[in-house]
């Protein structure tokens, strides 16, 4: 745990993390299988980005036909703005270009643009990118951004770590459609929430088991078992994607046992055996510690862990809402009225346990 946090709080600070071209793919491909004309005709908008070597700029423009898209746009954040002072270094891709400018370098953002072909090669791919400096550094929140936001149908990137909430905010106040890379532990606080209890975002395909690894110039900072010498990127868990476009992982129906054969059978030592699962101490609900142990035939409440996102899909479960809510007083009906004492977590035993949500079944699945 004390680990995890190190590493959050020093990716918290960074914010100069690379995504991989093939956790990208993997990604995207999931929305396209799902509708293969998700971005046709769409502006697609790569912000907090680094087009001249970006692996999202890279991906779209590569795809930019098979898409169908109509406009990709990327913007990089300049380099005297970043939290992380790098000894800055333009590439020689635009140092070579008539438009290169010493002063801007570091202190603009820069635009890249596609949407024709420009090389007349009669493709339009990363070749017809085009690019200029930006009036200023890029930053998101600048107006210069917002109106390439507000051009944009769909906002995709991987934004800065310390900043999440603030961006998100920023695509769900202009009303976008999104794909962005965040951690799981954002999920209970309350801006965000709210938008998964209300189906407005959920998570996406999502990364092998939640390690995602990413490249970043200062690796070395972190300690084994984060940073791979081997592969110079560094591994962080419970990492997801968060979105409002459709896949279809989330239409899948998880397999569940009765509560009776997950008494009998269930591969967890934790609820094999037992008489009955537990009921929690301060609320009228049961405790489901996994969630392939939720049972097929409970329709009272359920309090399961924050992983069940990745499983969840809308037409079998009802979110009801978080412990957080409960604490907060929105959920004033599972509070069991004998419990005097905090309604902060669901308690055990007088145990305090990790964030849960509340769930029931939309419909019996047996
Ligand atoms: C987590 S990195 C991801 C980079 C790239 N999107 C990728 O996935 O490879 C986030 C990037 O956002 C940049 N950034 C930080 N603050 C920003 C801001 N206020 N506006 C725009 N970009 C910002 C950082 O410098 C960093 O390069």
């Amino acid at each position: 745990m004390a680990n995890k946090s190190l590493q959050l709080a020093k990716a918290e600070k960074n914010d100069e993390f690379y995504t991989q071209y093939h956790d990208i793919e993997k990604e995207i491909t999931a929305y396209i299988e799902y509708n293969p004309d998700v971005f046709r005709g769409k502006t697609i908008l790569l912000p907090c980005d680094d087009p001249e070597w970006s692996n999202f700029t890279k991906f779209f423009a590569q795809n930019f036909e098979r898409f169908g898209l109509k406009k990709l746009i990327s913007t990089s954040y300049a380099a005297d703005s970043k939290n992380y002072k790098s000894d800055y270094q333009p590439t020689l891709f635009e140092t070579s270009d008539s438009q290169y400018n010493k002063n801007k370098t570091s202190k603009n953002g820069k635009i890249f643009t596609l949407a024709k072909d420009k090389t007349g090669d009669g493709k339009i791919n990363v070749d017809d990118l085009e690019w200029y400096y930006l009036e200023g550094d890029g930053d998101f929140r600048s107006d210069e951004i917002k109106k390439l936001r507000d051009e944009a149908d769909i906002i995709i990137t991987n934004p800065p770590f310390s900043l999440f909430r603030e961006f998100l905010m920023w695509i769900i106040e202009a009303n976008k459609q999104f794909v962005i890379i965040g951690n799981l532990s954002i999920i209970t606080t309350k801006e965000v929430f709210p938008l998964i209890k209300n189906n407005k975002m959920w998570l996406g395909k999502g990364f092998h088991a939640g390690n995602a690894y990413f490249s970043t110039p200062f690796a070395k900072e972190y300690a084994e078992g984060v940073y791979n010498p081997k592969t110079g990127l560094v591994k962080f868990r419970n990492c997801c994607w968060f979105t409002n476009l459709d896949h279809g992982r989330r239409h899948q129906f998880l397999p569940l046992m009765t509560m009776a054969d997950n008494l009998k059978y269930s591969k967890h030592k934790e609820i094999k055996g037992k008489k009955s699962y537990d009921h929690y101490d301060n609320y009228k609900a049961i405790e489901v510690p996994f969630t392939d142990a939720i049972p097929s035939d409970y329709d009272g409440v359920m309090g399961v862990p924050v992983s069940f996102l990745n499983k969840h899909n809308p037409d079998q479960f009802e979110i009801l809402g978080s412990d957080y809510n409960v604490k907060e007083g929105l959920l004033p009906k599972i509070v069991n009225p004998k419990w005097k004492d905090k309604i902060d977590r669901g308690y055990l035993n007088n145990k305090r346990l990790y964030t849960r949500i509340l769930i029931k079944h939309k419909k019996k699945t047996i």
